[in-house]
């Protein structure tokens, strides 16, 4: 099942809100729901989130298209509805990419568009194949190891992208190849993708792994509990410094204590090389409500503040390696995004 898919006329994708315990598609054909759907997380993780911008452009395109009967397409009226979805989120620059492509055919018209977006869709599936054949080769080349045990943070599995993940799909790419001993996937607060979305991937396919706490993520590495960290990204900069849940840099900071290889596995469309360095990415902040509770349960007292980061970023030279679908990048080395080319790979 793929997790966002252009169906007859419409997006539709599984509200992640309702996993691990019921499976929903949803089909959204108006903008405002596809806003409310990335805002409240239904639709989620960078590369999701870029399928969702260009079939959200398609959508607009689709609906303008109908209002204007024969007319000419009103680009002007698609582009203004398009900006108001560019906004909403601001750290995956994936949604932008992927707004901002489908919008470059707007004077070809709406089924140019949708063609485009669908072409998002399809190299999505491609990417997150290429960076599991990568990423699973560089993690044995760096561990030394035929079979290894993983940690990771959030979810950057299909429910991430459209069929198969980036970090996550290494971790599916090694079991597949027999080298996975364990994964260790972090519970992830306050929205807990890692216990709900991860921990039910992995659990369908049918991998070995304990969930854990995240506070006992950093520990666990100094103990010599994993071979290998993989996460995935929400932007990466020119200089390699990367944006990714709120948590990742804590666990760079104790893969490089624990002397383990700390590894980003992204698409390029997550690569953003007109952002210089990590201190210029915007970092959402969700608010206080997602800190104070869970599932609707106050858990804190009332009429507090939170602050509530999303998202983090780790600095490169805490980054052992950048996987994408189409080069290794090695930032702890001195390589970066705007310096290795394209195709370069190392096995
Ligand atoms: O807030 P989310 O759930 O959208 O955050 C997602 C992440 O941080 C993922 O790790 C990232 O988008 C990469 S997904 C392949």
């Amino acid at each position: 099942m793929r997790t966002i898919d252009w169906v007859d006329g419409a997006i539709e994708l599984i509200d992640q809100t309702l996993l691990p315990h019921r499976v929903e598609v949803r089909r959204v054909t108006e903008l405002p729901e596809l806003i409310d759907d990335i805002q409240r997380l239904a639709v989620r993780g960078a590369p999701a989130l870029g399928v969702a911008g260009a079939l959200g452009v398609a959508l607009i395109a689709a609906s303008v298209r109908a209002e204007g009967g024969d007319e000419e397409l009103d680009t002007a009226e698609v582009s203004r509805q398009a900006a108001q979805l560019r906004e909403a989120r601001p750290t995956a620059v994936n949604l932008s990419w992927g707004v901002d492509r489908a919008l470059s055919k707007l004077d070809e018209g709406a089924d140019e568009i949708l063609a485009e977006a669908l072409r998002i869709r399809d190299e999505d599936i491609a990417a997150c194949i290429s960076m599991g054949l990568i990423g699973a080769d560089l993690t044995r080349e760096l561990t030394g190891k035929d079979r290894v045990r993983v940690m990771t943070i959030c979810n950057t599995g299909s429910l991430a992208t459209v069929e198969r993940g980036t970090a996550l799909g290494v971790i599916q790419t090694l079991l597949e190849q027999d080298s996975l001993v364990e994964a260790f996937p972090l519970e992830t607060r306050p929205l807990l993708q890692g216990a709900r979305l991860t921990a039910w991937e992995l659990q369908r396919m049918d991998a070995p792994f304990r969930l854990i706490i995240d506070s006992a993520g950093p520990f666990l590495l100094s103990r010599g509990i994993a071979d290998a960290v993989f996460i995935g990204a929400d932007r990466i900069a020119a200089n390699g410094d990367s944006a990714n849940k709120i948590g990742s840099f804590s666990l760079a900071l104790a893969a490089k204590h624990a002397g383990v290889p700390f590894i980003v596995v992204a698409p390029e469309s997550t690569v953003d090389l007109s952002t210089a360095s990590g201190a210029d990415i915007e970092i959402e902040d969700r608010g206080v409500d997602e800190v104070a509770g869970f599932g609707g349960v106050r858990t804190a007292p009332e009429g507090i503040g939170a602050v509530n980061p999303a998202f983090d970023v780790t600095p490169h030279e805490l980054i052992t390696a950048i996987v994408t679908d189409r080069r290794v990048i090695l930032p702890s080395e001195g390589q970066s995004p705007a310096t290795v080319p394209l195709g370069a790979l190392r096995s």
